[in-house]
């Protein structure tokens, strides 16, 4: 394993990416975890970069110890001015920012060959990518210049016996040409990390851990969604424990068009998932009578979920007592990496501006313990690992869909009938996308009822009836999206089949606004 230490950079998980495409296993923890409290033996340290200037008052910094640990040490942009503070070289602060391209000049070292490991098979010179504040005036005592640039004269330094290298650049941009070069010469030939970090390895080793945690006799529930996340993690809680897992999806009357249909017959007859199917739309339907503020929509419908989750937990532990079968005693949830990134960040997570349903209330009330197997995977891994385990490639690739579902896209309050109107359009847009062949290079599109009538003819007659908006995006994190350039000849056809089809509605508009500053859902 590979120690990335982050200080906060928005590249620090693509870091981890790199290495973990290069089949090396790695984990990112903040800057100040404490080296006494690591879980693991790191076979090498990489540092990140950092928003922060190294001068910074509140600048942050690594745990000395982490020197101590003898193994090869990797500083990258901020990481190399945090070296180079803990050796003694100094830092000077660039007068412009650098940002951008630059061609960096490899300077080689015959008579220190471990020094030239970094950049070995490259050729003398690389075009990396730059994006830094501070730079080195001097290397520290016994650091050798092994690269510069026009504007850095210590661009890249490496320790001539300590196995520490610090790089001005971001080699995990693939900006950067030579990159993942140079990552793989650290951790392969530096650190002398194996490559034999695979998906097909992960399940054996996961489906290990899952039983030896749960016991012999030990049972899980989990919600399920029907989202690739939740059905992945079913299923490998299936492939560990076969029918002392317990899989329940919650039908709250807000989820798309056949959904609980299409996900028992996926879960349940396809991928032989343990599956309860509790109707509960009236409770939610009728909670929501009245509600038109987001937020409280988003409450009732967590606090709703919760209480129904429970009773049918509750319910299947008592049926499966009396089978002689142990108490319920985790919660599997779907948790990814990036989740985990963002709770663990030294600077705390960021500031709510929606309130995200999740079942983490279920923990304080039903005091289970959490399993969560996916928490070490990106969302491509997460669809690496459904193909392996045979989820079907339209589950795999299913857009994400909000807990609060139809009711955070139904604009005021949330009827019966506004529900169904907005569910059949948003079928047909669907629909329409994946017949087009767009499907997969959207991010996430849904059909929102909008609060507002509007005058319309049909036939001779005068219409005065609702208008649906379409969204769709494209989005790598859904923390920024940009809206997708849709066909005209497309959104033709879907405006058509939605006022021909769908009652109520005689107008569709189309989304064309970014996040920031506006966000995918409307509410
Ligand atoms: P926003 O609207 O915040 O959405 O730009 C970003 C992503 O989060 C999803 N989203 C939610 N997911 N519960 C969820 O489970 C919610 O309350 C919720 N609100 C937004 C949204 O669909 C998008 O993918």
């Amino acid at each position: 394993t590979v120690l990335i230490l982050d200080f906060g950079s928005q590249y620090s998980h693509l870091i981890t990416r790199r290495i973990r495409e290069i089949g090396v296993y790695c984990e990112l923890l903040p800057c100040t975890q404490k080296i006494d409290d690591l879980h693991f033996q790191p076979k090498g340290v990489i540092f990140s970069g950092s928003p922060y200037s190294i001068s910074d008052k509140d600048a942050p910094h690594v745990d000395p110890k982490v020197f101590d640990l003898n193994v090869p040490i990797l500083g990258i942009c901020y990481g190399l001015q945090e070296i180079s503070r803990n050796k003694g070289g100094k830092i000077g602060i660039c007068e412009r920012r650098e940002y951008g391209r630059a061609q960096l000049r490899i300077i080689r070292h015959a008579e220190h060959p471990f020094v030239d490991k970094l950049f070995q098979g490259l050729d003398d010179t690389s075009e990396v990518w730059m994006s830094h504040g501070d730079h080195l005036d001097s290397a520290p005592e016994g650091f050798r210049v092994i690269g510069d640039t026009t504007t850095s004269a210590f661009a890249a330094v490496a320790h001539e016996t300590a196995k520490t290298f610090g790089i001005q650049f971001h080699p995990e941009v693939t900006h950067s040409k030579d990159g993942k070069r140079i990552l793989a010469n650290f951790v392969l030939d530096i650190c002398g990390c194996e490559a034999n970090w695979t998906m097909a390895s992960f399940i054996d080793k996961e489906i290990e851990r899952i039983r030896n945690i749960v016991g012999p006799n030990g049972q899980v529930v989990g919600a399920v969604s029907g989202g690739v996340d939740s059905t992945v993690a079913a299923k490998l809680m299936k492939e560990a424990i076969g029918d002392r897992f317990h899989a329940i999806l919650v039908d709250n009357g807000v989820m798309r068009y056949k959904e609980c249909q299409n996900v028992k017959a996926i879960l349940s007859d396809r991928l032989g998932i343990n599956l309860d199917v509790v109707d509960a739309s009236d409770l939610f339907l009728d909670r929501l009578v009245g509600v038109t503020d987001p937020e409280k929509k988003r409450k009732i419908i967590g606090n709703t979920f919760i209480e129904v989750f429970e009773s049918e937990a509750a319910r299947i532990d008592n049926e499966t007592k009396q089978l002689g079968r142990g108490k319920i005693d985790f919660l599997l949830q779907g948790t990814l990496y990036p989740d985990v990134i963002e709770s663990i960040s030294f600077k705390g997570p960021s500031a709510t501006i929606k309130t995200h349903h999740n079942v983490g209330g279920l923990l304080e009330n039903m005091r289970l313990k959490l399993i969560e197997p996916l928490r070490e995977l990106f969302k491509d891994e997460v669809r690496a690992l459904g193909k392996l385990l045979q989820i079907d490639d339209e589950l795999v690739w299913r857009h994400p869909f909000p807990g609060p579902g139809i009711a955070i896209r139904v604009l005021g309050e949330v009827t019966r009938t506004q529900v169904a109107i907005a569910r059949a359009a948003d079928h047909i847009y669907i629909e329409e996308i994946k017949n087009a062949g767009l499907y997969r290079q959207i991010s996430q599109a849904y059909a929102a009822l909008l609060p507002v009538r509007s005058v319309g003819v049909m036939g001779d007659k005068r219409t005065y009836e609702q208008v649906i908006a379409l969204r769709a995006v494209e989005s790598t994190d859904f923390m920024t999206a940009d809206w997708f350039p849709m066909p005209y000849d497309v959104l033709k056809h879907i405006s058509n089949r939605i006022i021909n089809e769908v009652k109520g509605v005689n107008r569709v508009v189309y989304d064309v606004s970014s996040k920031p500053p506006s966000t995918i859902e409307w509410e």
